[in-house]
């Protein structure tokens, strides 16, 4: 029988335990990234709930979301922005403070990345606490963004992620619970 979508990019991901911390299970998708068929099915399936809608601009996190969103941005002939870890963008910027499943951090976004009223989708490869994700949606929001939606390959659902970001009327779609 063939594997289910699900079932076939979870085969593709590899789990490394104890990293970066101790208790962490580590959903590392290096291997999927590697896998021909798994990231061209992975970042169709991803763009696939946008297909024909106009999407200004997809906005990727630092690092995996940057892998995965560039895929994407080609996908729906929409521009790229970068949401960076702290000190890595040259010109003006907006920053934020966000805690997720193992640290604390900021990230930053150039201030003129995204017009007001752009209509924008964030990518990330997973959601856990969501910390990540709501903190870029915050640099999002601040710049009059119009998000259209989140999306994931991955949603660890323990974590609450999900919900944080529907909490905040942000549509979420992922591939993998
Ligand atoms: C991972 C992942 C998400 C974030 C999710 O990134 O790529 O960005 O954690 O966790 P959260 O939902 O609990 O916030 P990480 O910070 O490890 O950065 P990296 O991609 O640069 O390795
Ligand atoms: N980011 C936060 N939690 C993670 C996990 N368990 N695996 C990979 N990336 C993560």
């Amino acid at each position: 029988m063939k594997p289910s979508l699900e079932d076939f990019l979870l085969s593709a991901i590899r789990t490394i335990p104890d990293y970066p911390k101790p208790g962490i299970l580590f959903r590392d998708i290096t291997t999927l990234l590697g896998n021909a068929r798994a990231f061209r099915r992975a970042v169709d399936e991803l763009v696939h709930p946008y297909a024909g809608l106009k999407i200004d601009k997809v906005a990727g996190v630092e690092a995996r979301g940057f892998i995965l969103g560039g895929a994407m941005a080609h996908q729906l002939s929409s521009g790229f922005v970068p949401i960076r870890k702290k000190g890595k963008l040259p010109h003006d910027i907006v920053r934020v403070a966000y805690s997720l499943e193992y640290g604390v951090d900021e990230m930053e976004m150039h201030r003129d990345a995204i017009r007001a009223g752009e209509r924008v989708i964030l990518v990330d490869d997973l959601i856990a606490t969501g910390g990540t994700a709501e903190g870029a949606v915050k640099l999002l929001q601040q710049m009059g963004a119009n998000i259209i939606a989140a999306c994931f390959v991955i949603d660890l659902p323990d974590l609450g992620g999900r919900s944080k970001l529907e909490a905040l009327g942000v549509e979420v779609n992922t591939l993998i619970s």
